[in-house]
Formats: structure tokens, sequence, C-alpha cells
């Protein structure tokens, strides 16, 4: 018999304000032997995401909020490490699914869309949490779909460092866009946009006029604003863009932490004169276009058009630690957490 111990992280108490160690609990649980159709999946790495801390508020939302005294979810990838009778995965198969925030679990396929996937050489399974998963997704659909992107479109994106916004810049510079301009909270992350490809960044803790620095970064005007941060982000953006400009709207983490909703952009007038097109966008609305987004990574990784940076923490334990980076900015790249061995069979 496999070791069937598992640690997982409990939501404690719903946060109020900036989300706090406090909020979350480790236990140990020793998990069943699969049954019929169900398999035992030791999970490699878990994600945290900046969408769960809506999840930690009790409203209704497009995905129901967290319980207090239950397990998160969200992401993982593992490998599988027991099966039972008629389970659709064989024992060593890699699998993604929504069995994150624990080490363990035991389920059936649907259960935790659960998924094998087939890892790509030299490129990590934790991958498929970030540029090859739903970061990813979010950057191809809601840049090409929602932004309808064009060759001549110039293109803004904040938090351009990130899962999503790395990808959105690359994505924009691979279908031919002539300048992409990315913002970023440190010197660092802005010298390595740079690398990937954009033609200016803004480090907008040290700008000064967030304002005036994107007007000197777009002197013909923004075509596409790729919104994952709100706020004074949207402010600027909306104040430098070209008439018929889109605004793909896909998060404002600027807020997610707010105990009250401040005040909106001052300048949304500007929708008006100048025919603007605000959009926002949930990705799994968009799941029809996975088998395009996973064709055109896999050429751009080949040609070296799509790189990405990640930050890993290791152990369960720290998974909540590596949440509220999220809001600090201590991530560069994709957020993970390494939970178990990459093989574990
Ligand atoms: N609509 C959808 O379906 C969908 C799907 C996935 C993600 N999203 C949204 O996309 C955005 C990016 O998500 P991600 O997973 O790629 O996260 P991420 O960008 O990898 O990580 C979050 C980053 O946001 C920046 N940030 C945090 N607080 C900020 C603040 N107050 N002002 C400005 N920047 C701040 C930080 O970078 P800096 O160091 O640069 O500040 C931080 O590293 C989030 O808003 C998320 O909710 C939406």
């Amino acid at each position: 018999m496999s070791n069937r111990k598992s640690r997982e992280i409990r939501l404690k108490s719903r946060p109020n304000g900036m989300v706090k160690p406090e909020n979350f609990e480790l236990a140990e649980v020793t998990l069943p032997a699969p049954g019929d159709g169900q398999v035992l999946v030791r999970n490699a790495y878990m994600t945290v995401d900046p969408y769960m801390r809506g999840r930690m508020m009790d409203r209704q939302s497009y995905v129901p909020p967290f319980q207090i005294g239950e397990a998160l979810t969200g992401g993982a990838v593992g490998q599988v490490v027991e099966a039972g009778p008629g389970a659709q995965f064989k024992v060593g198969d890699h699998v993604q699914s929504f069995g994150g925030w624990r080490e363990a679990f035991v389920a059936n396929g649907p259960e935790l869309m659960m998924q094998k996937i087939d890892p790509i050489p030299g490129v990590g399974i934790q991958s498929y949490l970030g540029s090859l998963g739903m970061p990813g997704m979010t950057a191809y659909a809601g840049l090409l779909r929602v932004g309808e992107f064009k060759p001549e479109d110039s293109v803004f994106v904040s938090a351009a460092s990130g899962a999503v916004g790395a990808v959105v810049c690359q994505i924009a510079k691979a279908k031919g866009s002539k300048r992409v301009v990315g913002s970023a909270g440190s010197d660092e992350k802005c010298a390595w946009l740079k690398e990937i490809g954009c033609d200016e960044a803004i480090n907008y803790k040290t700008c000064g006029d967030l304002n005036a620095a994107v007007a000197k970064a777009f002197p013909d005007g923004i075509g596409v604003y790729f919104d994952n941060v709100g706020g004074a982000h949207l402010e600027a953006a909306l104040g430098n863009m070209r008439q018929f400009g889109r605004l793909a709207e896909c998060g404002m983490i600027e807020q997610y932490n707010a105990t009250d909703m401040p005040p909106g952009p001052r300048n949304m007038i500007l929708i008006v004169g100048l025919s603007l097109t605000v959009r926002g966008f949930i990705v799994s609305n968009h799941y029809d276009m996975l088998p395009d987004f996973m064709r055109d990574m896999a050429t751009w990784i080949a040609a070296g058009k799509m790189k990405w940076k990640e930050t890993i923490y290791d152990g369960i334990e720290r998974a909540p630690e590596a949440f509220i980076g999220l809001f600090r900015g201590e991530n560069f790249g994709k957020m993970l957490v390494r939970v178990g061995p990459d093989k574990a069979v």
C-alpha cells in the first residue's frame, strides 16, 4: 500500500482587506484507497492565482466561494500513483486537475476536471499551470479575441512580467505589433521585458506621473490596452488611447484586497469621443480557442519567441505565503508552489 497521507491548506477565516497568513491553516488527512473509477494523484506543483482572492469572500460570482474549514481548490499538476478498477488513468500518467492546495487527492476524472498531459520535452509540467495553461490561454483569448488585436495595433500591458502579461507581450510581438510597452513593479522586471521583445517598459513604482509616462511611451496613442491592474493604470491607459482603441479588461488586481470600492477612472468620458471598446472577459468562456492556442504556443516556443519566468516556493505549507506574495509583486513570472517530486512513481 502506498503512503496515503496528504497535507492540505484550508480556509480558516475570510480575509478583510489584505489577505494574511492567519486566514489559512494546514491540516493532514489520510486518504482512502481509490475506489471504482478513482485514482490517487500526488501533486508535483500547484498554482496560486489572483482570482482566488475573490473566492475567499462570501459572495456569488462566476465561481463559487471557498468554504471555511475546507481545503481550497485550484489548478495542480501531478502523477497518478494508484488506480482503482475501471479508472480512466494509469499509474504513472501525468495529469492536470483542479485538485490543488493539497499534496495528494483521490478522485475520478470529471470530479476535478482531471486531464492527462503529455509533457513537451524540455518544458516542465508546471508550465501547464502557467504559459501553457490557464494564464497563457487568458493572454491568447484576451488579446486576440477580446482585444481584437491587429498587427497595426500598438499594445500596452500592465503587470506585464507576470504569468498572463508576459505571454500577452510576446503574442503581440509574434503577431507583428510594432510597439509593445509593458509596465511592471521593478527595474529587474522591466529589463527582462525588454529582453523578451518589449519596445519599452515602465516601472510604475518609480516613474512618477503614470499618465505622463504612458503618453511618452505612446506618442501615437495605444491601439489595445490589456488591463491586469485597473485603477491608476486604467486611467492612464484611457488617457492615451487612439480612436477606435480596445481595452481588454482581464483583471484589476489593484483592488482585490480593497475594503471600499475605490472611485473609477475619472476620464471615462474619453470612451465616447474616441469610440473605444471596453470589454471584460473570463477565460473559461473562450476555451473553444484551446486547440489554436496550443498549436500557436508550440510553434512560438520552438521558434524561441515565447519565454517566461517562474517563482517557485517549496512545500505546501508555503502556499499561503506564495498567494499573498502575488499582491506584493513578490513573483517574477508565474507563482507556483512545489508540493511533491516531479516524478512520484
Ligand atoms: N479574466 C480572466 O479570466 C483572468 C484569468 C487569469 C488571470 N486574470 C487576471 O490577470 C491578472 C494577472 O494575473 P496573473 O495570474 O498573470 O498574475 P501575475 O501577473 O503573475 O501576478 C500578479 C502581479 O500583479 C502585480 N500587482 C500586484 N498588486 C498590484 C498593484 N496594486 N498595482 C499594480 N500591480 C500589482 C504584481 O506585479 P508587479 O511587480 O509588476 O507590480 C504581481 O506580480 C490578474 O488581475 C488576474 O486576476 C484574469
